[in-house]
């Protein structure tokens, strides 16, 4: 729609994971290496893990289009499916033909291994892509391990590569699948952009789309980067989006308002995500914060004053502070009892510790309004 309106040549921004926009930052270099690096080994199977949209399928087509020249290569897409299903999903990826309906395990594995030595006798390798791997049975996955038995007497004749979201690092961990765990040879995982990258990212795709104009000016970069995080996919809804709300407001540069716009529609729980995630960081700073200085006057290290020593007795207080039954002196206090006390505090909101030296017991005494302690009392069991 804003194709013309910005003089591209093809969408800048489409979600196809397209190799011939192939941005190559450092990971992708370095995962695509491996990978071809892997692809000319001994066998085994390869891992390629990385979170959603960070570009795996796109590398896979990078790498396909670098090896297809001297390898058999059978791509599964989607490998939700049985053990026979799969073996002859492979077999149709390799062009091999097998003359049974509904043929055994047994039949299309000896079928596979034909093709495999046929190819090896032609000095072509033969190599098997599993993409979204983490949807893989675990039945399926020891079958692929089967196929990894496949060799001559010096060489293993497939190549394994399994591409997936790091669930498929967790999946390869439980211990049922240890024996494919240890064929694995090499792993790589990708992670999301740099905010560096984010603008070389976008700057490629809209030089490969035929502009060198900055429609998406620097200083945007950094939301860009905030509301994406990295990740080159929601890079690309969101650009694609702001794009088409520049164009409806017939501008040439998008705004850092189109931006946000754009990125409310189009990743909306991301970004709701995104300012819990900041909020719970904050918190947990300040919470950090506060302990520590809690910590610091408990040791002794700062002399309190004494007003500082008042309304609760230390043990009550060292209980909202450990806010457990693990003090023992509070086991038998019920809940009532601590809310009662609590609500008795006469002061405002402050924080402060002491050594006790009669128990010789270092205590955390905590003021707080009285509601505040109520609510500590109620949710912690104390
Ligand atoms: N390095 C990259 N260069 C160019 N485009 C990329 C890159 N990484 C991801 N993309 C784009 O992001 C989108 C999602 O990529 P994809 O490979 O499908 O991610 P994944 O398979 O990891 O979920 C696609 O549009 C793809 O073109
Ligand atoms: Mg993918």
């Amino acid at each position: 729609m804003y194709q013309d309106y910005f003089h591209l040549t093809r969408m800048p921004f489409s979600i196809a994971p397209d190799p011939y926009f192939m941005f190559m930052s450092e990971r992708h270099r370095e995962a695509l290496s491996h990978l071809l690096y892997g692809v000319q080994g001994e066998g085994g199977i390869l891992l390629l893990t990385g979170e959603v949209g960070t570009g795996k399928t796109t590398l896979c087509r990078c790498l396909l289009e670098q090896i297809e020249a001297q390898c058999n290569v059978a791509i599964i897409l989607n490998p939700k499916m049985s053990v026979e299903e799969l073996l002859a999903s492979i077999c149709d990826e390799f062009h091999i033909h097998v003359p049974v309906q509904a043929p055994s395990v047994k039949v299309l594995v000896d079928a596979i291994n034909a093709h495999l030595l046929d190819a090896n006798a032609k000095g072509r390798r033969a190599v098997l892509i599993i993409d979204e791997a983490q949807n893989l049975r675990v039945d399926v996955l020891e079958q692929i391990r089967l196929l990894t038995n496949l060799e001559t007497n010096t060489r293993k004749l497939l190549q394994i590569i399994l591409i997936g979201q790091p669930e498929l690092q967790d999946m390869l961990r439980r211990p049922e699948l240890r024996q494919v765990a240890q064929r694995i040879v090499a792993r790589y995982h990708l992670g999301p952009l740099t905010r560096l990258e984010v603008a070389a990212y976008v700057v490629h795709r809209l030089r490969i789309s035929g502009t060198q104009t900055p429609v998406f000016p620097y200083s945007l970069i950094g939301s860009l980067y905030r509301l994406t995080g990295g990740v080159p996919r929601l890079i690309n809804l969101v650009c694609d989006r702001a794009l088409l709300g520049t164009y409806v407001q017939r501008q040439l540069q998008v705004t850092p308002k189109t931006l946000e716009k754009a990125a409310r529609e189009v990743i909306d729980v991301s970004i709701r995500q995104l300012r819990w995630r900041s909020l719970f960081a904050w918190s947990s700073l300040v919470l950090a914060l506060y302990m520590g200085w809690g910590a610091v006057m408990a040791a002794g290290a700062i002399p309190l004053p004494p007003w500082m020593f008042s309304w609760q007795t230390p043990e009550w207080s060292a209980a909202v502070i450990a806010g457990t039954p693990a003090a023992p002196l509070l086991e038998n206090a019920s809940v009532s009892t601590v809310a009662a006390q609590a609500a008795v505090a006469p002061e405002p909101m402050s924080f402060a510790a002491s050594n006790q030296p009669a128990s010789g017991k270092h205590v955390l005494l905590w003021y707080a309004p009285p509601g505040f302690n109520t609510l500590l009392a109620g949710n912690w069991r104390i």
